[in-house]
C-alpha cells in the first residue's frame, strides 16, 4: 500500500518501521546512587574503530536524563528468556529494578543479569532530532554468551531464528 506524500504521521511511521525486526536491549545506568533502567529496540551500531553506537530516547524518558548526568551507561542485549525484564523495563514511573537486586558483575552501572550481552560505554554525544533525543555511547568495554536473542517485530515480541551457522562474509 502507498500513501500520499506528507501524509505519514507517527502511528503510520511506527507501523512502517515495526517491519524492520530488532532486537530488544535495556539502558543501565546509575546516578547519584540511583539505578535507572529502560527498554530499547532503537540501539544501532554507529562505527567499528572506534567503536559507537547510539540509542534514540523519546523526549521524557526519564532514562535519558539519568545517562546524560551519569555520562555513562550500560546496554544489555536479552536474550529470548528476557521477555519479562523487557515488559519490566518499559514500565513507565516504575522502580525497575525492585525486586531484582543490584548486579554489577564488574561494570560501571548496574547491569541485567544473565544477558545475552553487555556492552559498556561513556555519553560520547547527543543530538536532539524530532521527538527524540539521539545518545552515542563510545563503547568502553564488551561481553557477551551464547544464546539465542530476543526479537522485537511488528509491535509484538518474536524469536529470531538463524539462518545457517557460518556468518556472512562482511561480518568478520
Ligand atoms: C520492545 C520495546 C522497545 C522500546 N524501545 C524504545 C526506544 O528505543 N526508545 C524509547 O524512548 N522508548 C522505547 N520503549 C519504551 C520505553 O521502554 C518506555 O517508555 C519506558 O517506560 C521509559 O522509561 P523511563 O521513562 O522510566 O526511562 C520501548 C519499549 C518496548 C517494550
Amino acid at each position: 500500500m502507498t500513501m500520499a506524500p506528507g501524509s505519514v504521521d507517527s502511528s503510520a511511521m511506527r507501523r512502517t518501521m515495526g517491519r524492520f525486526a530488532t532486537g530488544v536491549a535495556v539502558i543501565t545506568t546509575e546516578f547519584n546512587g540511583v539505578p535507572h533502567g529502560m527498554t530499547v529496540n532503537s540501539l544501532t551500531s554507529v562505527s567499528l574503530d572506534p567503536p559507537m553506537l547510539l540509542v534514540c530516547f523519546n523526549h521524557g524518558a526519564r532514562s535519558a536524563e539519568a545517562v546524560s548526568a551519569a555520562g555513562r551507561f550500560a546496554v544489555n542485549i536479552l536474550s529470548s528468556r528476557q521477555q519479562a525484564i523487557a515488559l519490566r523495563f518499559a514500565q513507565r514511573g516504575e522502580n525497575h529494578f525492585a525486586g531484582l537486586g543490584l548486579e554489577y558483575d564488574g561494570h560501571r552501572v548496574p547491569v541485567v543479569p544473565r544477558a545475552l550481552a553487555h556492552l559498556d560505554c561513556d555519553v560520547d554525544r547527543i543530538v536532539e532530532a524530532g521527538d527524540h533525543t539521539v545518545v552515542f555511547g563510545a563503547v568502553r568495554e564488551v561481553c557477551s554468551r551464547e544464546g539465542e536473542a530476543l526479537g522485537f517485530f511488528r509491535g509484538n515480541f518474536s524469536s529470531i531464528v538463524p539462518h545457517g551457522s557460518d556468518p556472512e562474509h562482511w561480518f568478520f
